[in-house]
């Protein structure tokens, strides 16, 4: 394990994050931060099948006493990390009229500062060490507008304002970059929808897009690989769409 380096991914129990936990794997020990436990530890799991090494922490992001066990953990078990994937995120509906306060604060508390106190965490690991890469979790709707979606959007918005501020203030041996994906199926698109909403969903995601279908975790999380690595050496600051072509500039 000496030789290896260590990649923390929060939301790694489900979705985007298990897929970017998974391929990193294959390189790097995983550090699998998530709400969920039960599925931080069938992630761990499964990289642990093909061969690698992981370990389930259970972490809530928006809350900066569990944020400082986890990186507690990491330093105390594992060592450290030179990677964050920081992709933990939930999706609460609601019309700007109408939107409760408590919805409001969870999803910049969840989306906004816990990128913010996980990147806290990661960072002084890799400032010592001189080098490191960053990758967010933003999405299209960054810079979109829809209806019923506005503290996620904002959020996201945040969440890619915060990626350029990390990436300025710890260039040029650090690199951040947001991902800014389209629909990607995974269990976040049932959230706030009745089953047939659901079906009914992807039908209608799918027609808007002229790739003419959603993506799958696994498609981000080739561009995640991408951006954390040496190939994308000289990118920081930007925010990247695998999306479908959803949003083009
Ligand atoms: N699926 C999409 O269409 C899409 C598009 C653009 C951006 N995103 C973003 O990608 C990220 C991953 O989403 P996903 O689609 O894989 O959804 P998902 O629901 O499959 O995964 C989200 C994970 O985040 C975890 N999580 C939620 N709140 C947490 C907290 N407070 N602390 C720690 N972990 C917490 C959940 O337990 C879950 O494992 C999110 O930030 C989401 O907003 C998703």
């Amino acid at each position: 394990m000496a030789d290896r380096e260590n990649i923390l991914v929060t939301g790694g129990g489900s979705g985007i994050g298990r897929a970017v936990a998974i391929r990193m794997g294959k390189q790097m020990t995983v550090i699998v931060a998530d709400l969920n436990e039960d599925g931080a530890n069938e992630t761990v799991a499964e990289i642990e099948k093909a061969g690698g090494a992981a370990y389930a922490i259970k972490t809530d992001v928006s809350d900066s006493a569990s944020v400082r066990d986890m990186k507690d953990f990491i330093a105390k078990d594992i060592g450290p990390v030179s990677k964050a994937f920081i992709g933990a995120g939930i999706f609460i509906r609601g019309v700007v009229g109408q939107i409760p306060e408590e919805d409001w604060d969870r999803m910049i508390d969840i989306h906004v500062k816990g990128t913010l106190l996980c990147a806290q965490a990661a960072l002084p690991d890799m400032v010592a060490a001189g080098r490191g890469a960053i990758v967010t979790m933003s999405s299209d709707f960054a810079v979109m507008a829809v209806p019923g979606a506005a503290a996620y959007m904002a959020a996201k918005s945040a969440i890619y304002s915060l990626t350029k501020v990390i990436a300025l203030e710890f260039a040029p041996n650090i690199r951040a970059n947001a991902l800014g994906p389209g629909p990607i199926d995974t269990p976040i698109l049932k959230s706030n929808r009745t089953p047939e909403e659901y079906e009914k969903a992807l039908g209608t995601l799918a027609e808007g897009l002229p790739i003419g279908r959603l993506g799958q975790s696994e498609e981000v999380a080739a561009v995640a690989d991408f951006l954390l690595s040496d190939r994308a050496s000289y990118m920081t600051g930007q925010i990247v769409h695998p999306n479908g072509g959803q949003l083009m500039w």
